[in-house]
């Protein structure tokens, strides 16, 4: 039989719980498994176990609510919703199917050595600066320049991408003065990425085209491969920048783990796949019940929002040895950074790939690696990342 509601005031999306969201995540771990957050009216689950299970239960906890805060079962999206991400089975299978087969090893051996090439210069452009801003500085220049060359876009303007991931990710917590401002440019950006996502404007060689591709093989219509481009100019830049910044972040936080990592370089896939655990740029993804439905004691209703803390995940004590350990030498066994089931990230072999290549390249040719001021949060709702990350830096 359904308990008394369990509930907190407690603002996920605030200045204040986003400033230190790992202390926040502990006191909701310590209310119970399933918590009613009062502000806005949805259900959060906190520990690795929930997580997992909600995750992985898509006939009870649906993606087609929508991504963010914004219920889709009550309200309109600003965009069409994704085709991938912001659907459920048997819809799902059809378009996840075409981005799968994208990742093959070969594919990514090829992207490796792009990646090398990149990282390597990045590296040597910036190794004798003394004082960097590393997020504008060494963490975006990669990721911006990396991934449109996968995806085969032209070498424009392309720090548009970062106003269209704001939008995105922005647009999964709730309508805040920052966000409508944001959006004042949404005419502009939407028609930019529409126009970037077009057939023509790719060339042959890169991801884009093969999306295509398995359009011309009837996989998908040429309409949705147009929607599976956007989809990874959605949610391949903004996580990526964020994840590498957060690393780069804990490692120049930690020189006893910097100083590991310049020992062994082979450590840096690890390294990476610690700081997505520990410190990354996915925190929160959202589901809506299917259904009335009766879940760890507490009764939930049809169409219910529910929160899905993976950064809080990552640091439960249930499952991880001193979670709140940056530890690069970790066994991560149990990763939820990318979330997990039907919809985990289905490009986590490049994005880990990024980390591996950017971080090898820099415990290669990079010896100081060391805060000077304060880092700045930056305010995108649905992502965590730094604005500013103001780093002394030397050759190795
Ligand atoms: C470090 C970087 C990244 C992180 C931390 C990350 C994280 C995630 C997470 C947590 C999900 C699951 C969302 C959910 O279940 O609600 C996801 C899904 C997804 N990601 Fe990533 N991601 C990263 C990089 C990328 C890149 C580089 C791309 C594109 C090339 C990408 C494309 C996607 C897509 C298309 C989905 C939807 C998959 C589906 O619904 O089946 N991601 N990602």
């Amino acid at each position: 039989m359904a308990q008394q509601r369990i509930t907190s005031d407690l603002d996920p999306f605030s200045e204040s719980f986003r400033a230190d969201p790992y202390a926040h995540y502990a006191q909701l771990r310590a209310l119970g498994p399933i918590v009613w957050l009062e502000k806005y009216g949805i259900w959060v689950v906190q520990h690795h176990a929930q997580v997992k299970e909600v995750l992985t239960d898509f006939k009870r906890f649906s993606n087609a609510g929508g991504g963010g805060l914004t219920n889709y079962f009550k309200e309109k999206s600003w965009r069409k919703p994704s085709i991938i991400l912001e659907v459920d089975p048997p819809e799902h299978e059809r378009t996840r199917r075409v981005l799968m087969r994208l990742f093959t090893p070969g594919a990514l051996q090829k992207m490796r050595v792009g990646f090398q090439v990149e990282a390597n210069a990045l590296m040597d452009r910036i190794a004798d600066r003394g004082e960097i801003e590393a997020i504008s500085e060494l963490v975006q220049p990669f990721p911006l320049k990396v991934f449109p060359d996968a995806v085969g876009m032209p070498p424009l303007d392309r720090d548009k991408m970062l106003v269209y991931g704001g939008m995105v990710f922005g647009g999964f917590g709730p309508r805040t003065a920052w966000y409508e401002k944001l959006m004042e440019q949404a005419p502009e950006i939407s028609a930019w990425v529409d126009a970037r996502c077009e057939r023509s404007a790719l060339n042959d060689e890169g991801l884009g085209a093969a999306i295509y591709a398995a359009a011309d093989a009837g996989q998908v219509t040429h309409d949705e491969a147009k929607l599976l481009v956007r989809s990874f100019l959605s949610a391949g830049v903004d996580t990526t920048i964020d994840s590498i910044g957060l690393c780069v972040n804990a490692l120049a936080q930690h020189p006893e783990q910097w100083r590991a990592l310049q020992e062994d370089p082979s450590l840096a896939r690890a390294a990476f796949e610690e700081a997505t655990r520990y410190d990354s740029s996915s925190q929160s993804l959202f589901r809506t019940t299917t259904e009335a439905l009766e879940y760890e004691g507490q009764q939930l209703g049809k169409h219910d929002k529910v929160l899905v803390l993976i950064g809080s995940a990552g640091r439960d004590p249930a499952v991880w040895e001193e979670p709140d350990r940056f530890d690069i030498r970790r066994r991560i066994t149990a990763q939820v950074g990318y979330g997990t089931g039907i919809h985990g990230c289905v490009a986590q072999m490049m994005a880990r790939l990024e980390g591996e290549v950017f971080f090898r390249a820099l415990a290669e040719r990079i010896g100081r690696l060391e805060p000077t001021s304060a880092s700045q949060l930056r305010l995108t709702p649905g992502l965590r990342g730094l604005l500013t990350l103001p780093l002394a830096v030397s050759p190795r």
